[in-house]
C-alpha cells in the first residue's frame, strides 16, 4: 500500500521505517525542512534503537521519501497517517492546532484527487476528536462525505520511546476506531503481517483507550512509588514485595477490579487502606495519592446520591444492601451508606437483597442488623416486585442472578440508576436508564 505519514517526529519516523518493513511505500511529510532533508538523505531525525538502519534501508530501496508538498503526498498515496504533536495547552487541555491544520490541508488535497482516500489518526487526541472535530473539517475541506471515497480511522499508537521499533513490530493489539459498519479493511491490510489481535471500536472508545492507558500507567507508578516508600520506611524490601504482588495474575495483575462500577466497601478494603495509611503517618510520610483513595471512594457514593435525587422526591427501590452480591456482610457497605443518606434526607425507600433477607430470616447476621441498622431493617422487602411496585426510581446496586428475571419483568416506567453495569437493563422498554460511571 502507498502511505503518506504526516509528522515525522518520534511516532512518524518509527511508523515510516516499520511500514516500509511491512512491505509498503511511504512518503514522510513535515513542516520542518531540516527533518525532511534528513529523512530524504536516509538519516533518522530521531534517536531510537534500530531506527538508523531501518530508515537507511528504506530510503536506499526507494521505498521511503520525504516532502513538504501535501497535495503531492496525498495524490501519490492511498492512505494518510497523522502523527503530528499534540502538546499540552497552558490550561492543561490538549493543543490540537497542528492536528487541525494538517487535517485541513489533507482535506483540501483530497478535494483535487480522484479515487478514494483514507485518513488515519495516530496522534493521541481526546475522545470526541474524530466526530466533533476531524471528520467535519475533512468533509468541509474535501467536499466529500465520510464513507463516500473518504474514510477516517482512529488508530492510537502505543509505542514507548526507547523500544518503539520493537513495540511497533509486536504490539499488544491493533486498535482501530471506525465509523459504524466500517470494518477497517484498509488498516487490517496494512497491519496484516503483524501477529496481534485487531479490535475495531467506535471512534470515541478507541480514542479513550490511549488516554486511559497512559493515565493507568501513571496510576500504577504513583501507587508503586508511594506504597514502596511506606514499606521501605518500615524496613521492608519493597521491590521484593512488589515482585510477589505481580506474581498474582488472578487478582492483582489482571482485569479484576478494573472496570467502572460503584464504591468499594466491605470488611477489608476500607479497613486495610486506613491501616496502610497509618503506617505512612507513623513516619510522617507524604502520600497524597494514596490519601485520596477513601475521599475518592466517598465521592462515588455522593455521585450516586446526586444521580438519584436529581430526579426529585420520588420513591426509591434499592437493590443490594450487602457490600457486594452473594454475601450478607453489611460492614462498611457503600449501599448502607447510600441508603442511610437517602433516608436521612426523607426519601421513601424499599430495599431488596436476597442474601441479607436470608440472613435476617435465619438469624445469621441478625445481631449486626439489630445493632447497626435497625432503622434499615424495616425497609427490607421480600422480593423485586415488592420493591418495584411501590417505587419510581430503581437503584441497581447488585442483583442475584435468580432475581434478575423478576427485576427485568417488574420494571415499567422507572428511572433506573445502574450502579452494577447490568447490560440487560439497557434493553428494557419504557425505562429511563442511567449508568453511574459509564
Ligand atoms: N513519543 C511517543 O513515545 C508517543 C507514543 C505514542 C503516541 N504519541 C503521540 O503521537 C503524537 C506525536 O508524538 P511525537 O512524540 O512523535 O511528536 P513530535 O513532536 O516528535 O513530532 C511531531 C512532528 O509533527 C510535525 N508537524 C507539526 N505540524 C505539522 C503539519 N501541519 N504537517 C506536518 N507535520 C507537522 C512536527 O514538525 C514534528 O516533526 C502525539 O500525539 C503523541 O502524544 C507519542
Amino acid at each position: 500500500m502507498r502511505i503518506s505519514v504526516f509528522g515525522i517526529g518520534y511516532v512518524g519516523v518509527v511508523s515510516s521505517g516499520c511500514l516500509v518493513e511491512l512491505g509498503h511505500e511511504v512518503i514522510g511529510v513535515d513542516v520542518s525542512a531540516e527533518k525532511i532533508a534528513m529523512l530524504a538523505a536516509g538519516r533518522s531525525p530521531i534517536v531510537e534503537e534500530a531506527i538508523d538502519t531501518l530508515i537507511a534501508d528504506a530510503v536506499n530501496q526507494g521505498k521511503l521519501t520525504a516532502t513538504d508538498n501535501v497535495e503531492d503526498a496525498v495524490n501519490r498515496t492511498d492512505v494518510s497517517f497523522i502523527s503530528v504533536g499534540t502538546p499540552s495547552a497552558a490550561d492543561g487541555s490538549v493543543a490540537l492546532g497542528a492536528v487541525d491544520s494538517v487535517v485541513a490541508a489533507i482535506g483540501r488535497a483530497i478535494r483535487g484527487k480522484s479515487g478514494s482516500h483514507a485518513v488515519v489518526m495516530r496522534s493521541t487526541v481526546p475522545p470526541g476528536t474524530a466526530e466533533d472535530r476531524v471528520i467535519p473539517i475533512l468533509e468541509r475541506e474535501s467536499g466529500r462525505v465520510l464513507g463516500e471515497q473518504l474514510r477516517y480511522y482512529s488508530n492510537p499508537e502505543f509505542l514507548r520511546e526507547g523500544s518503539s521499533v520493537r513495540d511497533f513490530r509486536s504490539p499488544p493489539f491493533t486498535l482501530i476506531g471506525a465509523a459504524a459498519g466500517d470494518d477497517a479493511e484498509v488498516l487490517r491490510a496494512i497491519y496484516a503481517p503483524i501477529a496481534a489481535p485487531v479490535h475495531v471500536a467506535p471512534y470515541r472508545v478507541a480514542e479513550s483507550v490511549k488516554h486511559i492507558s497512559n493515565v493507568y500507567h501513571a496510576v500504577k507508578l504513583a501507587f508503586a512509588n508511594e506504597a514502596g516508600a511506606i514499606l521501605a520506611s518500615h524496613g521492608v524490601d519493597a521491590r521484593e514485595a512488589f515482585r510477589l504482588l505481580c506474581e498474582d495474575k488472578v487478582l492483582n495483575v489482571s482485569a479484576a477490579y478494573l472496570r467502572p462500577g460503584f464504591a468499594f466497601g466491605g470488611s477489608c478494603l476500607p479497613k486495610d487502606v486506613r491501616s496502610f495509611l497509618s503506617l505512612a503517618d507513623a513516619h510522617n510520610l507524604s502520600t497524597p495519592f494514596l490519601k485520596q483513595l477513601l475521599p475518592g471512594n466517598q465521592a462515588i457514593i455522593d455521585r450516586a446520591f446526586e444521580a438519584i435525587t436529581r430526579h426529585g422526591r420520588l420513591p426509591i427501590a434499592l437493590f443490594g444492601l450487602a457490600f457486594k452480591q452473594g454475601t450478607d456482610d453489611l460492614r462498611e457497605s457503600p449501599f448502607v451508606l447510600l441508603a442511610e443518606r437517602l433516608l436521612g434526607r426523607g426519601y421513601e425507600l424499599r430495599i431488596y437483597d436476597r442474601f441479607v433477607q436470608v440472613a435476617r430470616l435465619m438469624g445469621a447476621n441478625r445481631s449486626y442488623i439489630d445493632k447497626e441498622i435497625p432503622h434499615l431493617e424495616r425497609l427490607l422487602v421480600d422480593g423485586p416486585q415488592a420493591a418495584l411496585s411501590a417505587s419510581r426510581i430503581a437503584v441497581i446496586g447488585h442483583v442475584a442472578p435468580e432475581d434478575q428475571p423478576a427485576l427485568l419483568a417488574g420494571l415499567t416506567d422507572h428511572v433506573v440508576i445502574d450502579l452494577a453495569g447490568m447490560d440487560t437493563l439497557r434493553t428494557v422498554p419504557g425505562i429511563v436508564y442511567e449508568g453511574l460511571c459509564w
